[in-house]
């Protein structure tokens, strides 16, 4: 292990922390309010359109009624909780490490009156310990990655999830093997570009979720399906580069707070460039992949 990344895995609060005060002005202005990729099963699709598919087929297989209780871990500015609130009827919890996404998440459901939505600050990696009920599903979407260990991760939602119900599940993956060179010039980077401890593999969840006790109703690499959005990102970033200015990368940031507290957020800030330029890269060069998992305890 490099001394980088037992670093990541030392400080992978504050890095989450940090990284998100930083970075959501940026991810609302040039991604969307949804931070996790789109499934396009048609390429014709636009990205709403592809997202909006995605965001269904995750409702369908969570099987959740609504009459359920259920939990959406590390949920970002709570978008996706309030779709589900507002497509199933159901009650949700959004947690999440980050203070500056929950006060987010916390005004826009205000804002929009969804009313069976609410948000809590918990770290997973204490989930079983913060949360005292079980829920009838949950939903854990693109946040896999930012973890220590994910193992222990997938052993807390287990802790707190009623006997049937379902977690639905994206993870941005690392391929099941991978050489030297490969560690060192692409995956090495890409994490700290992302802020990522480590990714796991397709291979490595699926021995998780069966050690833990899981029962694997899909395990998809659906690496194909999601390429384009990394295509979008690297052209983003190609036209952005361009015309960017410091103004107009501090602007973007839009938490004047953040930037009193010295380079770092503004070094978080520049290395989304190379983070985005080494998604299409690491992708094309086959060593990252995206995965889909329907699980059931
Ligand atoms: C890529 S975003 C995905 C957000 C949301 N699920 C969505 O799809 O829009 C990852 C989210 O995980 C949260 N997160 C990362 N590490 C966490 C941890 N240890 N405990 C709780 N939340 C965490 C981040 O703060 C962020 O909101």
């Amino acid at each position: 292990m490099s001394s980088k990344q037992t670093q990541r895995l030392k400080n992978y609060k504050s890095m989450v922390s940090l990284y998100y005060e930083t970075i959501t002005g940026p991810y609302l202005q040039f991604w969307g309010e949804h931070f996790h990729e789109a499934f396009f099963d048609n390429p014709h699709d636009d990205f709403d359109k592809a997202l909006l598919k995605t965001h269904q087929l995750f409702l369908a297989d969570s099987k959740l009624h609504s009459d359920d209780v259920c939990i959406d871990i590390g949920c970002g500015i709570g978008s996706f909780s309030r779709f589900v609130a507002a497509n199933i009827g159901c009650k949700v919890l959004g947690v999440n490490i980050s203070d500056y996404q929950l006060k987010k998440a916390r005004k826009l459901t205000k804002d929009k009156k969804v009313d069976n939505v609410l948000f809590k600050n918990v770290d997973i990696m204490q989930l079983d310990k913060k949360v005292k009920r079980k829920f009838d599903g949950a939903f854990f979407i693109d946040v896999g990655c930012h973890l220590p260990d994910k193992k222990k991760a997938l052993k807390n939602i287990y802790q707190v999830l009623n006997k049937g119900s379902r977690v639905v599940m994206t993870d941005w993956l690392q391929r099941n093997s991978l050489n030297s060179f490969e560690k060192e010039l692409l995956i090495e980077p890409f994490n700290h570009y992302w802020n990522y401890p480590y990714m796991e593999s397709f291979e490595g969840y699926k021995k998780h979720f069966k050690k833990i006790g899981f029962k694997i109703i899909k395990a998809q690499d659906v690496t194909e399906l999601t390429k384009k959005n990394w295509d979008m990102f690297y052209d983003i970033s190609l036209r952005e580069i361009n015309n960017m200015t410091l103004k107009k990368m501090i602007s973007s940031i839009k938490n004047p707070s953040i930037l009193m507290q010295g380079k770092k957020p503004l070094q978080i800030a520049k290395n989304q460039f190379y983070a985005n330029i080494f998604s299409k890269l690491c992708c094309d060069a086959g060593v990252f992949r995206y995965g889909y998992f329907v699980l059931e305890k």
